[in-house]
Formats: structure tokens, C-alpha cells, sequence
């Protein structure tokens, strides 16, 4: 007999009914998949980016003025960041996920003797500025709201230093360090602050940086990574984001949450090397 003090569970499709989100980066690759699976569990998605014509034509696919809306957003312009927190407000009357998932990569080089200080410059001002904006806009909002969740975009990056560029890389960190120190502070409001930390997944970002197209970087991806058979794709980040947004993850607050396979908690070479030795000896 089922027991009447236990809630109902969540509808799988209906998790973020009825809740209003910003997607900043929500035109290409990882935040498009996250604005495509937030519409399917019911929220409300407002696209924040400078590709207007992808956000404008996502927009179009949908064909809803009520359930999606696109905004010209620069994230390392203050003005446009505040007014994309408006434009929720005025048309929805509350924000409740602002989601700082908009990053570049800059330049490839990892050598620091030739790396360029004005990339450097830039990617730190997209990925950590751009995200301390958006949160710091976010909050303006959702502390009177006494609720809200602020979610960001790191990356494997954030864990471990990789083959990446120092400005990357450096970045990253920092986008994980902003997530736990808003985590402290605005625990008090009810407000939850989670980022998520995907391994390498074949999107715009990342074939140009690597000049590979996306079959080519999802071998890349299975080859190289701990979890064997499993392709990396653009959703398995969207459901991440979906999860840390919805009710379900209401105790969850201060989390990176990696999604990699495990890449990142072990050493292949090592495993690699230790078993062609051993299997010499
Ligand atoms: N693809 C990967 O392998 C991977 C892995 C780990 C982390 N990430 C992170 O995921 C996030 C999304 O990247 P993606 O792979 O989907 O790349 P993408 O290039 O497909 O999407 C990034 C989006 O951010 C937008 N953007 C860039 N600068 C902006 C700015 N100043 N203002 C507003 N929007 C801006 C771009 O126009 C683009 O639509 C980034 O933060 C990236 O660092 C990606």
C-alpha cells in the first residue's frame, strides 16, 4: 500500500515546470543542448549570447514567444547582464536558474614563453568575469526571491591542470572557486550554487580548437577516456544541468559536478606503462 507521506515523485519530463531560465552561451553547443532539454521538462528559457542569429534562429525552431526568448548578451558587458536579469523579470516576474555556461577557449598555445597576455586578459574576462556578472545580477534578484539556483559552466579544467592553455585552465579554476565561495554566502537565501565540469565533448568550441570534426573528436573522446563505449554528447551535460536546476538536487549546493567518465581520477598513462612492464618482466 503506498505510504500517503511520501511525496510523489517528479514527473522525468516536468522537472523544471513552470521555472524561469538564462542560458548565457545558450546558442552553440552545450548551452543549446540545455536550452533544448530545459524547454522539454517545462521551463521558460531565455538564450543569452552574441550569435544572434543562432539564438534568434533557436527561437524560431520553437516557435513560442511565451516559452523562449533571445537576448543579445555580451557576459562581460555589465549593462547587457543586468538587462538580461531584467528582461526575466519584466516578462516573467521572477528568474529562477541563471546558468553561466557561456566560455571561450582563446588561444591554443599552452606555452607559457608564448602565450599572450592579451588572450590571457580576454579569457579571463569571459569565462570569470562574464560568470561573476551573470551570478552578481542573478542575486540581485534572487535574494529578495529567497531562492534561486546560479549554475556555471567550469570544466575538467577546473581539476586538474591538462594540455590546455594557462588561461584556460587558470580560468576554470577560478569559475570553480567562484562557485564554492557564493555557495557560503548565499546559502543564507536559499539560493543553491553548483557548477559542472564536462571532460572534452564535440562542440563548436571544441572543434575549433582542435580542428577536428565531431567523429573524429568523439574517437578522440572514447579512446582516450576511463569510461569505455560511451560517446561524450552535448546532452549528458544538459541533464547534469537540468538535474542541479530542478527540486530533485534542492540539498545540493557548493558541488563541481565532473563529467568525464572518471578520465580525471586516474592516470591512464600509468596503468598503461605498468602493465606493458609487468607483462615484460
Ligand atoms: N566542449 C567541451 O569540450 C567543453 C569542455 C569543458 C567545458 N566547456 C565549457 O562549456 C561552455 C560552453 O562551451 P561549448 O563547448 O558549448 O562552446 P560553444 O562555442 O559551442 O558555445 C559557447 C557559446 O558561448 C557564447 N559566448 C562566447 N563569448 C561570449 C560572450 N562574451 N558573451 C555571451 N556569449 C558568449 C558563444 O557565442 C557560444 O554560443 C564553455 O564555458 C566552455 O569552456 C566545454
Amino acid at each position: 500500500m503506498a505510504n500517503s507521506s511520501f511525496a510523489a515523485p517528479i514527473a522525468a519530463k516536468s522537472r523544471l515546470e513552470g521555472k524561469v531560465a538564462i542560458i548565457t552561451g545558450g546558442a552553440s553547443g552545450l548551452g543549446e543542448s540545455t536550452a533544448r532539454l530545459f524547454l522539454g521538462h517545462g521551463a521558460k528559457v531565455i538564450i543569452a549570447d552574441v550569435q544572434d542569429d543562432l539564438g534568434q534562429a533557436l527561437c524560431k525552431e520553437f516557435n513560442s514567444d511565451e516559452a523562449i526568448a533571445y537576448v543579445h548578451c555580451d557576459v562581460t558587458i555589465d549593462s547587457d547582464v543586468k538587462n538580461v536579469v531584467d528582461f526575466a523579470i519584466s516578462k516573467y516576474g521572477k528568474l529562477d536558474i541563471m546558468f553561466n555556461n557561456a566560455g571561450i577557449f582563446g588561444d591554443a598555445n599552452p606555452a607559457i614563453l608564448d602565450a599572450d597576455n592579451e588572450n590571457f586578459k580576454r579569457v579571463f574576462e569571459v569565462n570569470v568575469y562574464g560568470g561573476f556578472l551573470g551570478a552578481k545580477h542573478a542575486a540581485r534578484v534572487m535574494i529578495p526571491a529567497k531562492k534561486g539556483v546560479i549554475l556555471f559552466t567550469a570544466s575538467l579544467a577546473s581539476l586538474i591542470g591538462t594540455e590546455t592553455s594557462h588561461a584556460y585552465t587558470t580560468s576554470k579554476h577560478a569559475v570553480a572557486g567562484l562557485t564554492k565561495n557564493l555557495c557560503v554566502e548565499l546559502g543564507k537565501y536559499g539560493i543553491r550554487v553548483n557548477s559542472i565540469s564536462p571532460g572534452l565533448v564535440a562542440t563548436p568550441l571544441s572543434q575549433k580548437l582542435t580542428g577536428m570534426d565531431k567523429q573524429m573528436l568523439d574517437e578522440v573522446a572514447c579512446a582516450s577516456g576511463n569510461l569505455k563505449g560511451v560517446v561524450p554528447e552535448t546532452e549528458d551535460v544538459a541533464e547534469a544541468a537540468v538535474f542541479l536546476s530542478s527540486d530533485a538536487a534542492k540539498y545540493v549546493s557548493g558541488l563541481n559536478l565532473v563529467i568525464d567518465g572518471g578520465y580525471s581520477t586516474t592516470n591512464g598513462a600509468f596503468t598503461k606503462l605498468f602493465k606493458s612492464l609487468s607483462s615484460q618482466a
